[in-house]
């Protein structure tokens, strides 16, 4: 199935927080929405709902579970426990949620930067402190770093915060680091709340490996908060999965709020039951995807030799750095102000990042030839 980017035009027309968050002559490419069509079964689903004025609260949805259940038995070869599967309104509150059952204010929380900017808001929310375990860097190419982890671990963290795979660098974790986290963690009595959103977003070089389906030890310190929204772009729809795989991380998610999961919608809940059945659309869109990933590593070879990008393993954003070019401290409010072109600025997601950007390729080739092009004219100001 071919999945297409959706003509310029017509995106300006989208209410959405990409579309509608920057003025109408700028070119936007953060924020992590897809230029694409829905499947045309989520468009006809959500349509007859609106037309039977079906707006209210979420009912009952055993088989979005069970989808999801099938969806991750095919395409990891994880097997779900549909019992341990709780739904939410989206990843944060999941994550947030979750991890109110372990933490008090004060105590650690760990991630890797650079990652996605939110796990430190969520830290935040939860009155906890940052513990950053970076990731190894070598060239372009990032790993986790097992013995800053292990540190931080002995150091007293509470909850890790893993970005499974990882955004924004583009970084698929492997099995054995998967499996050294989990050795560790339940050595130091940490527990591991993967955030694996990004999860069937992943391109067939490196095979994306949940969390829970690691290990005994994984599943004994593990939750998974997951998705359909990122890559069947469902976000503004709201629905979310907390899954746990043992009696010990199941009875922690019961502790939570009977309330959190009727903070799902009904558009979401069943949105998300549908998507699971649209694998032939995820692989036409994953196809776009490698097209992109590689029309835009041409694009940056061709206009912006000094740029510095590592085609990416998963998922849709670029994470690129342009140091060699000066852009000042925040070379996004250059590229804003002189090219018109919005990216999403790197110190976001980490110390030291300042000078890279992040770049949604989810879109056309004339899109990202587009924001390329605006680049180079704001470098050329
Ligand atoms: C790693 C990661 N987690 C969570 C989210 C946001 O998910 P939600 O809107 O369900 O909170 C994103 C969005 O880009 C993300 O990249």
């Amino acid at each position: 199935m071919k999945v297409e980017g959706v003509p310029l035009e017509i995106l300006r027309t989208r209410l959405s927080e990409k579309w509608s968050g920057s003025a109408p002559d700028v070119l936007t490419l953060p924020v992590a929405e897809m230029d694409f069509e829905l499947p045309q079964e989520i468009r006809d689903l959500l349509g007859a709902m609106v037309q039977n004025s079906d707006t209210g609260y979420l009912g009952k949805i055993d088989h979005l579970g069970r989808n999801f259940a099938a969806f991750a038995s095919d395409r990891w070869n994880w097997k779900v426990d549909t019992e341990q599967f709780l739904l939410c309104s989206d990843v944060g509150m999941g994550m947030i949620e979750m991890s109110r059952t372990i933490v008090q204010p004060g105590d650690k929380v760990l991630v890797n930067s650079p990652v996605y900017l939110n796990m430190f808001n969520w830290a935040k929310e939860l009155k906890c402190e940052v513990v950053d375990a970076p990731m190894r860097k070598d060239g372009m190419r990032y790993s986790l770093d097992l013995a800053a982890i292990e540190a931080g671990y002995k150091a007293g963290v509470k909850i890790h915060f893993l970005c499974n795979p990882q955004n924004p660098t583009g970084t698929v974790h492997t099995r054995a680091e998967l499996e050294a986290i989990a050795d560790l963690a339940e050595q130091y009595g940490v527990y591991v709340l993967s955030d694996e959103i990004h999860g069937p977003i992943v391109f067939a070089e490196e095979p994306f490996i949940p969390f829970l389906s690691i290990s005994d030890n994984a599943r004994n310190v593990g939750v998974c908060v997951t998705a359909a929204s990122k890559a069947w772009n469902l976000a503004g729809l709201k629905c979310a999965f907390i899954i746990t795989q043992s009696e010990r991380m199941s009875e922690l998610a019961k502790m939570m709020p009977r309330s959190v999961r009727f903070r799902a919608s009904l558009f979401g809940a069943h949105a998300a039951a549908k998507a699971f059945e649209c694998g032939e659309w995820l692989d036409g869109m994953m196809e776009t995807l490698d097209r992109n990933r590689k029309f835009l590593q041409v694009q940056l070879e061709e206009k912006l030799p000094l740029a510095k990008y590592q085609i990416p393993s998963c998922t849709y954003l670029a994470w690129i750095d342009i140091s060699a070019y000066n852009l000042g401290e925040t070379p996004t409010v250059k590229l804003l102000e002189d090219g018109k072109v919005a990216l999403t600025p790197g110190h976001l997601f980490g110390p030291e990042c300042t000078q890279f950007v992040r770049l949604n390729f989810a879109t056309s080739e004339e899109i990202i030839a587009e924001g390329i092009d605006r680049m180079v004219a704001a470098i050329n100001k």
